[in-house]
């Protein structure tokens, strides 16, 4: 018996990286997994690789009518959605002064009302089933402590927390359990776009921030997705019924509460 066997799950932005890995290990624990992510060619070839257990389908979690179009097309799928993973998320990175409004828009429109908002959609069906479900939501570490030039991403992770709480209290008692997943630094297409940032505003070589991060990492070395999975599988499976509201670090020792 799989720890998933039977449970149906809809991951946003698993198209690459962490939600890629995500998806893997859940269909490798005997659930199916919709891969729901704005570039639907990533995707579909996504699916393509992970066989008949997963499917593509487009969203954009900025969009309302996006968001209901796509729970209902994997409601309809797969019979109703077990587990949510609210992984779909954008960095930015500038000094207080450089911040721009739009960007500022742009990066709380996906990493936090597209967390809300996606929640609201498929807790609705989870009611709706009453089966209960799991959410999970994707924070991180930035989401613990501002960091200088990371003030807009900091606070959208920071909000994370705060709503992982608030809606793993509100939703509870129809069976839901919200929780959410801190990672530190991970490798990755991610990580790239970060060092990149950094290599602009802190004049370092390319690839030297990466170097640095992991080199600070209590355990040695950068984290990789699929360092994230046992913790993403355990808080999906029934082992994780009498945990409500709470964010797990999963950081190779880098922040501690
Ligand atoms: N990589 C890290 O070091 C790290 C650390 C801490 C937290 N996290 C968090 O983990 C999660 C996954 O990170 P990752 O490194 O795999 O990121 P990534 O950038 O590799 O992948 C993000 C995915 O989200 C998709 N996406 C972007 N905007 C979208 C939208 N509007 N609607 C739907 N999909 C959209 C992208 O197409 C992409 O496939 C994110 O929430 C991130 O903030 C990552």
């Amino acid at each position: 018996m799989k720890r998933l066997d039977g449970k149906t799950a809809l991951i946003t932005g698993s198209a690459r990286g962490i939600g890629l890995e995500f998806a893997r290990a859940y269909i490798a624990e005997g659930a199916r997994v919709a891969i729901c992510d704005i570039n639907l060619g990533a995707a579909q070839a996504a699916a393509t690789e992970l066989g008949d257990a997963a499917m593509a389908v487009h969203l954009d979690v900025t969009d309302q009518a996006s968001i209901d179009t796509c729970v209902a097309a994997v409601e309809t799928a797969f019979g109703g959605i077990d587990i949510l993973i609210n992984n779909a998320a954008l960095f930015t990175a500038a000094p207080i002064v450089e911040i721009k409004r739009a960007d500022y828009d742009r990066v709380f429109s996906v990493n936090v009302a597209g967390t809300l908002f996606m929640m609201q959609a498929v807790a609705k069906g989870m009611i709706a089933r009453q089966r209960g479900g799991k959410i999970i939501n994707m924070a991180s570490q930035a989401g613990r402590r501002g960091e200088s030039l990371v003030a807009v991403y900091c606070a959208t992770k920071a909000a994370v927390i705060s709503l992982t709480q608030s809606a793993g209290l509100n939703l509870i008692e129809h069976g839901i359990n919200v929780n959410a997943i801190a990672p530190g630094v991970v490798d990755g297409d991610h990580w790239d776009g970060v060092d990149a940032f950094f290599a602009k505003y802190e004049n370092k070589a390319p690839g030297q921030k990466k170097k640095e991060v992991g080199e600070a990492v209590p355990f040695g070395r950068m984290g990789r997705a699929d360092d994230l999975t046992g913790m993403a599988i355990f808080l999906a499976s029934k082992e994780a019924d009498y945990i409500v509201a709470q964010t797990y670090n999963v950081d190779g020792g880098n922040w501690m509460s």
